[in-house]
This record gives C-alpha cells, structure tokens and sequence, in this order.
C-alpha cells in the first residue's frame, strides 16, 4: 500500500498557527491526505487555538508523556510525536531559535527513509538548502535535497528585489546591494516586550552586515552567484510591519518605466502607492488568509529613485513578515510531495497574491 501522504507541522506559532489553517484548507487541492500538528505546551490559553485547527480538520499530536496533560485539559490528542512523525511524508518545523537544528539532529534524521522531506525557517541557518518560492526553485533537486530552510521574511524581501529588478536584466548585473531592514518590534500575536524607541541592531557578520545579507548571499550562491550584498537592522517601536530601504547598483542602465514593469510582471510582488505600513497592514487584515498578505513584498512605488546614469536604484517596501514564508513554505511541502506539479497545485492560493494594495 502507497504510503499516507501526511504533513505534520511542528509548531503552533505566529507561523505554524496559520500554515496550518492554510494546509488544511487547500489539503484536497493539494493531494495531501492528512494534516498532523504538534504542539509543545499544555496551556489552557492554548485549547482555542487547538479546537479551532481540529475544526479545520487538522489533527493534533504530542508528545507522548504530555498526552495526560492534554487530557485534562479537555483536550484529546489523535497521535504521539513519534506516531505523527512515522506517518509524515513532509514535515514542516516552525519552531524558533536552533529547535529546529536540533530537532534535525535527535529527531528528523531518523525518520529520512521515510519521509520526503524538511522544512524549517527563518532562525534555522544551516538546516538545509535556502530556500524562497520564485527565486531559485531551479536549484532544489528531488531525492537529494530532503532538508530546505525557508528563508526569513525580510531576506525574501530582499532576494526578491534583486531577483526581479537587477538580475533579470543579466547574472552579472548586480555591482551591490545595500539593505536597511526597519524591523517591527514583537508580532501581535506575540506577548514579548516591545521597544520604546529604536533601537539600532549591530553589524555582527563582519562581510554582510546582518543575517538578511548574509541569507540572500546563501540563497543566491544555490544559484552559483556570487553577490555583493550588505544590510543593516533596526528595530521599531510598530507592531505593524518590517519596512527595508534599498539601494540597487547596477552594472546595465535602466529606466524608472522598465523597474515598474519588472515589478508589475512578477506575480508575487505587490506594489502600492500608500506611504504607510499602517494602511498596508490593514488591507492584509481585510483581505488576506488570516490576514497574511502572500506576496515576496509590497514595494511602494512614489519612493523609487533612480539616479540619473540610470544605474542606481533606491526606494522603500514593505515585507509582509510572515506571508512570503507561508508561501514558500507551501511551496516547499509540493515540491517534496508533487515535483512535477507543484505550482499548478499552488494556484489556489493565488487569490491572495495582490499586485497592488
Ligand atoms: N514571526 C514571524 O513573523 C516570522 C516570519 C518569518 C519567519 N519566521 C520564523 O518562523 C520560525 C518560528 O517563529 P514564530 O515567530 O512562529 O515563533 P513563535 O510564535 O514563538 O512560535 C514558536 C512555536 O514553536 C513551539 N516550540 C517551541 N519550542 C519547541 C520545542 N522544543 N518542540 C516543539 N515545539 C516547540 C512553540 O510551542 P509552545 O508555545 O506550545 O511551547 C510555538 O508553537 C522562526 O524560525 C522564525 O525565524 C517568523
């Protein structure tokens, strides 16, 4: 008998919660059989959360010695942690801070004969490949890579813009790459304490600023680039959205008319002419999947600035912080189960791709 085509989902958090609600909306669109989440934490604030993902149809699992607490709470687990994992075929860890890594370690690895596939995120560097949907597909080979790491939403942002507006135009295209990531303070499903004004981040990695710089540099080079890539951070006292100034240097002179163009073709880049993350934000909350904008970015096209040789281009976007990883991380989970098909598979998400907001 063919094996289940199960997705477990590890992690109920900013990401996990609504990857997957995404999942088990689309699960028959999919050809995914069963969607399996795990969860960590007995908590009575949590029941809600769980009751409303069982709703949707998902099923829960955790870890065995926890299947007590779950109880008395009320609520009823449908697999143990290591049930859930010996039925995965793609399993997809939202976990934060290094969890991930060494969930690879003590658990995923035995389990890679019998799954397709890892998926972990943004704080996981070294899981896996790198990873951003419509960026560098072309370099995931099945049956080799079993390990992916999506990227974080602010390097999607910024993969984004030098895939779509300097390398289109050539490999060589890109001299440098200079990045501010405005970061948002904790998430507003979070209860992590905000900032009372900004606060500025360090230069920690000594050639590419912060980890954004240095993610996108990884993301490229499974693409046998070599760029030139530099980004600063800063924290915000917003809870809204992550907002990065960019400055594009260009070997080839373009026109501010083939940038929008470039920004208009590509599908999983928004543009707006609002200024402010607030009225971006709340579009996402009126119109998005659980208010997630799915777009790669929300580039605002009044602040783009081209210099006059044409060859250095500046501007503001905003990120849709978690949308762009729920994507691909959707996309990462077809790819492992469906390779031939995965995009066309994807297509029912593309109601929340806007091309202008
Ligand atoms: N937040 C964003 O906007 C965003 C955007 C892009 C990418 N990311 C990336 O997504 C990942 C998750 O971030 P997040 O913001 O979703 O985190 P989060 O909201 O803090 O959620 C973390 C989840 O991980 C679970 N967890 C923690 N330790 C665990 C363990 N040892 N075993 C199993 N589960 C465990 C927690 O479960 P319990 O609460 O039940 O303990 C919780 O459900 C990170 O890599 C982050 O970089 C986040």
């Amino acid at each position: 008998m063919a094996k289940q085509r199960s997705v477990l989902v590890v992690g109920t958090g900013t990401i996990g919660e609504p990857l997957i609600g995404l999942l088990s909306v689309m699960r028959e669109q999919a050809g995914i059989d069963e969607i399996i989440f795990h969860k960590n934490s007995p908590r009575l604030e949590d029941r809600p959360r769980i009751n409303q993902l069982v709703q949707k149809g998902a099923k829960l699992a955790v870890d065995e010695e926890k299947v007590g607490q779950f109880k008395q709470l009320g609520i009823l687990p449908t697999y143990s942690k290591l049930e859930a994992l010996e039925r995965a075929a793609v399993v997809i860890d939202c976990t934060p801070k290094g969890t991930g890594r060494k969930n690879k370690k003590e658990l995923y690895e035995k389990f890679e004969k019998s799954a397709l596939g890892f998926i972990a995120q943004g704080s996981e560097f070294g899981f896996g490949k790198m990873y951003v949907h419509g960026v560098n597909d072309e370099a995931l080979a099945h049956g080799k890579d079993k390990y992916i790491q999506v990227v974080s939403c602010n390097t999607h942002n910024l993969a984004v813009l030098v895939h779509t507006l300097a390398l289109a135009e050539g490999r060589d295209n890109l001299k440098a790459g200079r990045f501010v990531c405005m970061r948002r303070d904790s998430d507003i499903s979070q209860e992590s304490e905000s900032v009372s004004s900004p606060e500025v981040g360090d230069h920690g990695d000594e050639r590419f600023g912060t980890h954004h710089a240095r993610d996108a540099f990884h993301l490229f080079q499974t693409l046998e680039l070599d760029l030139n890539l530099f980004s600063s951070a800063i924290v915000l006292n917003t809870q809204y959205m992550h907002t990065i100034w960019f400055d594009l240097q260009l070997k080839r002179p373009t026109t501010l008319e083939k940038i929008r163009q470039r920004l208009e073709e590509n599908p999983r880049i928004a543009v707006t002419h609002k200024h402010s993350a607030n009225l971006i934000f709340s579009f996402g909350r009126d119109h998005g999947y659980y208010g997630r904008i799915l777009s790669n970015t929300v580039v605002a096209l009044p602040s783009l600035h081209l210099s006059q040789e044409g060859t250095e281009l500046r501007g503001f976007c905003f990120t849709p912080q978690d949308g762009n990883s729920l994507l691909s991380s959707v996309a990462a989970t077809l790819w492992f189960l469906s390779p031939g098909d995965y995009t066309e598979r994807l297509s029912s998400l593309s109601p929340f791709f806007y091309k202008e907001i």
